[in-house]
């Protein structure tokens, strides 16, 4: 057997060739980082989790007509993707004050928000991704402006379904970042969701608690990331809790 072509590894996954041409294999590591890879740690099991939830998330946003990169999961670790030209951006949106936010604009964390807001950062490590402007997206030709409006309803119609699926599960979303990428299928392009969504791209609070279900507990050393992540998981149903008591690592359900 060959061993696989491995195309991009970042902080949080790898991408290998696809089996066929215009998909990918992306991998879920362990790897946390966080302030664009200052702070850097193996969390064991975090990779087979976010794997889990982003794989939930993406399928219900499939079924709901919302266009993603997604295909299905492979195994613990890994899911079949179409490849997507990526655009260089983050999409942030927020529902509630959290994060760069309050820091930027003095406010208080946990402030609902007039209406959601959706915030745009440049994709360059080096520049540490800059909070950017829907002119210098236009202006420097990272997305068209119809582009720009397909990634805005897409981002908003994304905060809709989550917010909706969390709340039923007793969770706030606070706010979470997506990427979006352009996909090529015969002579037509489409904006679709891509890379993941999961505790690692979202802030999850626990509405009776406020206790912080996302990556804030390890921005924060809050210990407990992989106990939160999988919190979640079990909320939303895809890991049975009786089942997990018995063990210590991520048990999934088939
Ligand atoms: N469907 C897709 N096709 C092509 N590339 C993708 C797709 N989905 C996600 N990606 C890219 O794969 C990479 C996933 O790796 P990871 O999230 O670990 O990167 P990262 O360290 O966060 O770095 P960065 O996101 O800045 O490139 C990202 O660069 C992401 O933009
Ligand atoms: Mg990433």
């Amino acid at each position: 057997m060959n061993r696989r072509r491995r195309i991009y590894e970042g902080k949080a996954k790898i991408l290998f060739e696809g089996p066929e041409p215009g998909t990918l294999v992306q991998y879920f590591k362990d790897d946390a980082t966080a302030g664009n890879g200052a702070k850097h740690d193996v969390i064991d099991g975090k990779g087979v989790l976010n794997n889990r939830i982003s794989e939930f998330i993406f399928s219900k946003l499939n079924g709901l007509g919302i266009p993603t990169h997604f295909i299905r999961r492979i195994n613990m670790r890994e899911q079949l993707i179409k490849e997507v030209e990526i655009i260089p951006l983050e999409i942030i949106v927020r529902n509630v004050a959290a994060g760069s936010l309050v820091k930027r604009l003095g406010l208080e964390p946990g402030t609902q928000l007039p209406r959601s807001i959706i915030e745009f950062c440049y994709k360059d490590d080096a520049l540490n991704d800059p909070m950017v402007s829907e002119e210098h997206i236009t202006a420097f030709g990272w997305a068209t402006p119809q582009e720009l409006d397909d990634i805005m309803s897409l981002a908003i119609r994304v905060n809709d379904f989550l917010s909706g699926l969390f709340m039923g599960v007793g969770i706030q979303l606070v706010d979470f970042k997506i990427e979006v990428g352009r996909l090529y299928e015969g002579d037509m392009m489409r904006i679709v969701l891509a890379d993941e969504i999961s505790p690692d791209n979202c802030r999850l609070w626990d509405i009776k608690t406020r206790n912080k279900l996302d990556k804030d507990r390890f921005r924060e050393d809050l210990g407990g990331l992989v106990d939160a992540y999988r919190e979640v998981a079990q909320r939303l149903g895809i890991l049975v809790e009786a089942e997990n008591a018995l063990t210590t690592g991520p048990r999934l359900v088939q």
